[in-house]
């Protein structure tokens, strides 16, 4: 199952990622008012997904009013601010259909969204392959299952499919290498302990959840081979921008000599931003710090209902020195400016 589709009938479908893991649940995006609201409101999420996701918000506006790329575009881009495959996304359906008269945009857009989401999969089974080697010298040196620690969910979820951190384990699985995932729980909205422990019990992955403030005993106590996260936007320095907690987490990684890497498809590398400091990061609604969701929509307060001052940023910048490896579909490189040109150039430092 993808993550997104378009039917026959030209619905667009996807799954409704704020009911995971209780329910699942597929829900139509008929126009690309609907598609920015899901991308807003976390319907959908994870950089890629919500690229492709736009992709196909510009489609189903191209079939409903072709001669307006520039609404619908802004619309989409305005729809979360920092992971940077949303606007790269929506400028690449532009350019596919700048130059094409209107009353052939709607069968240009549809098969360029149905495209990229391909480019998607194509990209992630890319970079599973990529990480499987490093897995697979850790399994050579160890002997025993590889332990990896990830946070926040960068799994199928949140790409259209194989996902970008957890592509190497889907590719261990496959190669029949043996893998298990230590999940990092990921307040506020908990994309760890809800999102990528359901999608690795369905794929019969063996993982643990922890709270994320264990991360850094767990790590000391030894036994964690390896740290793959994912990525939102990597500045051309190699500095990353994910999920709030990475940055400590590389900390504790640093410390206690684990590799750190992350998983970046270079729809996430963001070649006109030179460091991260220049990133814009989310400040999201408060109620996710103040209150945790469950089933149905049930919602219960876990914070003194009285204090006045809350902030809830939704990511963070870990600085390149702290990224061990980047492990992108052209290959692994270094987290610094002449990694990042190398392997795009096609002259990766570290191995294809
Ligand atoms: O706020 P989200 O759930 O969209 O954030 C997603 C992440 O930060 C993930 O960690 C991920 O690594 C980036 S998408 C593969």
């Amino acid at each position: 199952m993808r993550t997104i589709w378009c039917t026959q009938q030209g619905v667009v479908q996807i799954i409704d990622q704020t009911r995971l893991p209780w329910t699942v649940e597929v829900v139509d995006v008929h126009t690309v008012h609907d598609a920015a609201t899901a991308i807003a409101t976390m319907q959908v999420r994870g950089a890629p997904l919500i690229g492709a996701t736009a992709a196909w918000g510009m489609a189903l506006a191209m079939a409903q009013a072709p001669d307006d790329l520039q609404t619908p575009a802004a619309m989409l881009k305005a729809a979360r601010p920092t992971g940077v495959n949303l606007a790269w996304a929506v400028d690449r359906m532009c350019r596919a259909l700048r130059d094409i008269e209107p009353g052939a945009r709607a069968a240009r857009a549809a098969s360029g969204a149905a495209e990229l989401c391909d480019d998607d999969v194509r990209v992630n089974t890319r970079i599973g392959l990529v990480g499987l080697k490093v897995l697979q010298a850790i399994h050579a040196r160890t002997h025993r299952s590889v332990q990896l620690m990830t946070i926040c969910n960068a799994g199928w979820l949140a790409t259209v499919d194989r996902g970008t951190a957890m592509a190497p384990v889907y590719a261990a699985q496959d190669a029949g290498l043996p893998v298990e995932v230590t999940c990092l729980e990921t307040r506020p909205r908990c994309q760890g302990g809800r999102l990528t422990a359901w999608e690795l019990q369905q794929q019969g992955v063996p993982h643990r959840i922890i709270v994320d403030s264990a991360a850094g005993s767990v790590l000391h106590s030894g036994g964690i081979d390896l740290i793959i996260a994912g990525t939102d936007r990597t500045a051309a320095n190699g500095d990353v921008c994910n999920k709030v907690g990475t940055y400590p987490l590389a900390l504790a990684a640093k410390d206690n000599d684990v590799p750190f890497m992350i998983a970046a498809p270079s729809s996430s590398i963001d070649l006109a931003m030179d460091s991260g400091d220049g990133i814009e990061i989310e400040y999201r609604s408060i109620e996710e710090v103040t209150h945790l969701r469950g089933p149905s929509g049930t919602s219960v307060a876990v914070t003194n209902p009285t204090s006045e001052h809350i902030v809830s940023p939704a990511f963070d910048i870990t600085p390149a020195r702290l990224v061990s490896q980047l492990l992108t579909e052209h290959g692994a490189c270094q987290a610094t400016s002449e990694g990042i040109s190398g392997m795009l150039d096609g002259t990766p430092t570290l191995s294809r």
